[in-house]
């Protein structure tokens, strides 16, 4: 069985029920060796599934970790009443905030600037005319904005809620962990608002009936307040730099966007951020 996921990697749930996670191709396998690593580090401090086994499948990197039963918490939410999303929301704020705490200096600002420029350099042709333009702008308003004093910190690193499973006994398990330079409790934040607010899970999906859903905006909006109360001023921003890095947030997805309806998507939920 193959399970769905955006990176391109191949997520399989293996015959003997663990979960093998592979690089589409060799270029990956550095990225993913990270990931595992990552993800090895946090467990027994953040709840993550074991890492069981490491290795190769040809010349692709594959790692197995322990199968963990759960939905999204949206999918739960739906299911189980909107209480997942107040337990969400206090897991989700007590982890950050342990995040923020441990931090070490801030981001280089010049990551920042190199990151935009070379995503201002990879915007495919998924984006036509007026899209284009969003992004184009985004660009040239995220390249001129202040960078100084984003504070590195322990994070996730790729905090959507589709890398949260919601488990039957109503605790969380966090996936799909991303290393790199942009680790900070303030962009996991920015990446959560990446659903919140600019509602990246509901993006288009082929198997999916076209629209947006309006009940899940409304549990969307819900988390984001829930988790505004709970953070009650811990990882405090101007709201502008909140927006910031929010839209710095979604212009990093941009390179991966090929398919039109997604791409339209991503314009629309952007061009809001600046409205
Ligand atoms: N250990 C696991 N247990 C249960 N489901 C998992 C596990 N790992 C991944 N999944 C499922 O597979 C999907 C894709 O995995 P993920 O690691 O997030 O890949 P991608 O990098 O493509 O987003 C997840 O959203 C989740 O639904
Ligand atoms: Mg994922």
């Amino acid at each position: 069985m193959i399970l769905e996921g955006f990176s391109g990697c191949r997520v399989d749930l293996t015959a003997s029920g663990t979960v093998r996670k592979t690089a589409p191709g060799p270029a990956y396998n550095d990225r993913l060796r990270a990931q595992c690593l990552c993800q090895k580090q946090f467990f027994g401090v953040i709840e993550c599934p074991a890492v069981l086994s490491e290795g190769m499948d040809g010349d692709r990197y594959f790692f197995e970790m322990a199968f963990v039963p759960g939905m999204t918490p949206l999918d739960a939410a739906d299911a189980h009443g909107t209480g997942v999303l107040v337990r969400l929301a206090d897991r989700l704020a007590a982890m950050l905030v342990k995040f923020a705490d441990d931090a070490d200096g801030v981001i280089a600002p010049d990551l920042f600037r190199a990151k935009i420029a070379e995503v201002g350099g990879r915007i495919g042709a998924a984006f036509e005319g007026g899209d284009r333009a969003v992004i184009e702008t985004a660009v040239s308003r995220l390249a001129a904005a202040d960078w100084n004093l984003i504070p590195k910190t322990s994070a996730h690193g790729d905090l959507t809620l589709e890398n949260i499973l919601a488990r039957p006994d109503g605790g969380f398990t966090f996936i799909d962990f991303l290393d790199g330079p942009f680790r900070s409790a303030a962009l996991d934040l920015a990446k959560l608002r990446q659903d919140t607010r600019a509602f990246w899970c509901l993006r288009p999906r082929p198997n999916r009936p076209p629209g947006v859903p309006v009940d899940r905006i409304v549990l969307l909006g819900q988390l984001d307040r829930l988790l505004d109360e709970r953070l009650s001023g811990r990882l405090a921003m101007a709201a502008d730099r909140q927006k910031q890095l929010l839209a710095f947030q979604l212009l990093r997805i941009v390179p991966y966007c090929v398919d039109r309806a997604v791409a339209r998507f991503l314009a629309f939920n952007m061009a809001r951020q600046f409205s």
